[in-house]
């Protein structure tokens, strides 16, 4: 399975130990949210990482026959289970990684932004135990509307006094995955070849796939740019109506949030060439998040490619963007920090 990171690099190829070189698998890494439908594929495909010594599966339901099920695989990591509020505490407990993806799912007619009533307040309660109990963990979070669920992921932090902006993350791979899967068909490339950064936010106009920076150098004309652009940003969508009312799309989404998090403990294990885009705390642009593509390492965000050549329609897109991304961020911000 190529889960992994950089083109052409299998995550075989990158986390398997070379002949005569013994590689521990030593991470701790947590999935808050395990037993749903991102939450049960994406440990498996963790349960498969040789990067990983201790699984540790939370969530409110069903977590223990998932945790049993997993733990009969005979790959290294130990899979254990934890189940609701009480538990939490030790599901998260020292981690290196941890992993969000529990939240409710849109059904077909809802936009990211209305799920935020049900998981501003799921993410909340999440990272406060993070930040109590793993204090150095590297967070990615794939709950949405990830547009305020960073800012609120930040704030709950900064309450807590262990705020560290290269450690947080939104999981925004899977905007890659699709842009890179989209070229490669609509060009007629080889899928392994193609890389398409895509920077911005998540949620509609606010994703916008940097096609001028494909890699290999492709032309598109306007036509083109225009579909690519707009059947990327909608792509959620895309799944969300095929799948009529039962969730939104999991498997795409676990093998890209296991991609990115193979790529986080690659940059953790000293890996000194591992590149992804994701939202983050930056200054590329003067809003406090945006997603743009950073270099991974020790301590987590190494540091932030600029946003660079990008074509005027590019340019006029991400102008375009910023209001509903700046709205985004202060409504997650204002949720932690209203008055009680
Ligand atoms: P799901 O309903 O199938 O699973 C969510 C799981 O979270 C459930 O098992 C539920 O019991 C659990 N959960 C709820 N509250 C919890 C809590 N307080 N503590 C622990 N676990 C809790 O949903 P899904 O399809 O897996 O989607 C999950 C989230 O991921 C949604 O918000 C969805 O919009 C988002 N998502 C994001 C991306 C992205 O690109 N970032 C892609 C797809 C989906
Ligand atoms: C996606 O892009 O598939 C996710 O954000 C889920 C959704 O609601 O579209």
């Amino acid at each position: 399975a190529q889960i992994n990171s950089r083109r052409c690099r299998s995550a075989a190829a990158t986390a398997l130990p070379r002949p005569g070189e013994a590689r521990a698998s030593t991470y701790k890494v947590s999935v808050l949210g395990a037993a749903g439908g991102i939450g049960q594929p994406l440990s498996l495909l963790l349960k498969m990482s040789p990067l990983i010594s201790d699984l540790r599966l939370h969530d409110i339901a069903n977590v223990k026959g998932v945790t049993a099920d997993l733990s009969h695989c005979n790959t290294p990591a130990q899979v254990s289970g934890f189940m609701g509020p009480e538990e939490l505490a030790e599901a998260v407990r020292d981690a290196d990684l941890v992993v969000i993806p529990a939240g409710v799912p849109r059904k077909p007619g809802m936009t990211r932004d209305d799920l935020f009533n049900v998981n501003a307040g799921i993410v909340q309660s999440l990272v406060e135990a993070v930040a109590k109990h793993a204090p150095k963990a590297l967070i990615n979070v794939i709950c949405n509307p990830v547009n305020s669920t960073v800012p609120i992921a930040a704030e709950v932090l900064k309450k807590q006094g262990v705020y560290d902006p290269a450690r947080l993350f939104g999981v925004t791979t899977l905007d890659v995955v699709r842009s890179n899967t989209f070229v490669a068909e609509a060009k007629g490339l080889r899928l392994i070849d193609v890389d398409v950064p895509v920077v911005g936010g998540h949620a509609g106009g606010t994703i916008l796939p940097l096609l001028s920076k494909t890699k290999p150098r492709v032309e598109f004309t306007a036509e083109e740019i225009e579909s690519l652009t707009k059947r990327i940003q909608e792509a959620g969508t895309e799944v969300v109506q095929a799948k009529a009312g039962t969730g939104s799309a999991t498997l795409s989404m676990a093998y890209a949030a296991a991609r990115f998090a193979e790529s986080c403990l690659r940059g953790l294990d000293g890996d000194t060439d591992v590149y992804e885009c994701s939202y983050v705390q930056c200054d590329v642009t003067e809003l406090p998040f945006f997603a743009t593509r950073v270099k991974l390492g020790r301590k987590g965000v190494e540091a932030v490619v600029p946003i660079e050549g990008i074509s005027e329609y590019e340019q006029r897109a991400l102008e375009a963007m910023k209001p509903e991304l700046k709205a985004s961020i202060e409504k997650g911000a204002a949720f932690v920090n209203k008055e009680p």
